[in-house]
């Protein structure tokens, strides 16, 4: 013990009290954190190592490293070998990150530091630890979102160039009607595209932590109303029907805090996709929620299918749809990433009307500043 003498920064100091605290410190990390002394004994184990390594504390610690942590790499080599920390040239402080096979087989991205008393005497080995599978999982994820984005886009631009230039070709060689049809299916697919293209913009600010809220007071009575105005205007006057829960007309509703043009948004997607998904009539609520009712609740139930159980968690991921292949399957993972930006909750039920209900609940109120005269 006692490498505090060289002025580096060590992680199991002598004194038990900044013990504790280099133990909590160890805790904090992202990666998981071995720490072995000069005689190759394990000091110290975060949390997170034994996640990756799914293992106990105790497994390690104490225990000679190269025995409790066998690390190999693709062609089976003993990654303590070549050279062992304790034989390499005192210049050597660290070890580059590499790809090994650790205890069970399992992938570990590791890397190590080495910590030296002035005279070069190896005083500490820091292994850090990082999840492969997870790391190779996001990678692989990366690239089907890749792919399935070129595909997306690809479809509605095939139908628009193509009829473009059969239009331009042969203008005359086709009746009005023929002309008006592909007409028809270029502004749908133009649509199409246009939409994509929003609501992939949308996903990479969530994504990405960008995406700004103008926050301001929102009366959702408001919000849902213009919704349900829409579509008396359309063919599908009549379908849309708002209502106020039994809590809500007794107390009134809060405003809430939030962004109104993206409230629209998440609205317009949970209305369109029950119209179109699930069938009509559908029914908006809006009510008061939680203990103390202070948030805000809006059901959106219709009277189609239903969503499977199984399908429920799946129906929020990106580009998942049944089978109707006309859609993007990316509203949903739009909705709960505004919602959930909201500080708000989304969730998928049975409605007792047969059909599907989402659920939003957000957090009902303004805050104390914005409130004052
Ligand atoms: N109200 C609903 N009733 C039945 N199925 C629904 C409903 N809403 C959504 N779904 C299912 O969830 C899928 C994903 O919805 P969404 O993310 O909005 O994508 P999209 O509408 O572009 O397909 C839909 O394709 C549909 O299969
Ligand atoms: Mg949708």
């Amino acid at each position: 013990m006692g490498s505090g003498d060289d002025g580096q920064v060590t992680a199991l100091p002598a004194s038990p009290a900044s013990t504790a605290t280099a133990a909590s410190l160890g805790e904090l990390l992202p990666d998981g954190l071995v720490v072995v002394s000069g005689d190759g004994a394990v000091r110290f184990v975060n949390q997170e190592a034994c996640r990756i390594l799914d293992c106990e504390v105790e497994d390690l610690l104490g225990g000679t490293v190269t025995e409790v942590l066998p690390l190999t790499d693709r062609d089976g080599r003993d990654w303590w070998e070549e050279p062992t920390p304790w034989n390499a040239p005192s210049t050597r402080t660290r070890r580059r990150e590499k790809l090994l096979v650790g205890p069970d087989g399992r992938d570990v991205l590791v890397t190590a530091r080495y910590i030296r008393s002035p005279t070069g005497h190896l005083e500490r080995v820091l292994v850090g630890l990082r999840d492969a599978e997870a790391r190779l999982r996001a990678e692989r994820d990366q690239a089907t979102v890749l792919s399935t984005v070129a595909h997306e886009l690809r479809a509605p631009l095939t139908s628009v160039t193509g009829f473009t230039s059969s239009l331009l070709r042969r203008w005359d060689r086709f009746t009005d009607e023929q002309k008006r049809l592909m007409i028809e299916t270029i502004e749908s697919d133009a649509s199409r595209l246009t939409r994509l293209i929003t609501e992939l913009l949308d996903i990479s600010r969530l994504d990405s932590d960008s995406l700004t809220l103008r926050l301001a007071p929102v009366d959702l009575h408001d919000v849902l109303a213009t919704h349900v105005s829409r579509h008396e205007l359309s063919r599908t006057a009549g379908q849309v029907v708002l209502s106020l829960g039994p809590l809500a007309q007794e107390r009134g509703l809060p405003e809430v805090w939030a962004d109104a043009d993206r409230l629209q948004q998440v609205f317009f997607n949970l209305i369109e996709n029950a119209l179109r998904h699930g069938e009509a009539p559908v029914t908006v609520t809006l009510d008061l929620d939680g203990p103390t009712g202070d948030w805000v609740l809006v059901l959106v139930d219709d009277e189609g299918g239903g969503i499977a159980e199984e399908d429920r968690d799946k129906v929020f991921g990106r580009f998942w749809r049944g089978s109707d292949g006309s859609t993007t399957g990316l509203g949903l993972y739009v909705v709960r990433g505004l919602v959930e930006a909201h500080g708000g909750t989304v969730a998928v039920e049975s409605s007792p009307a047969g059909g599907a209900r989402f659920a939003v609940r957000l957090p009902g109120g303004v805050p104390d500043a914005v409130a004052l005269p």
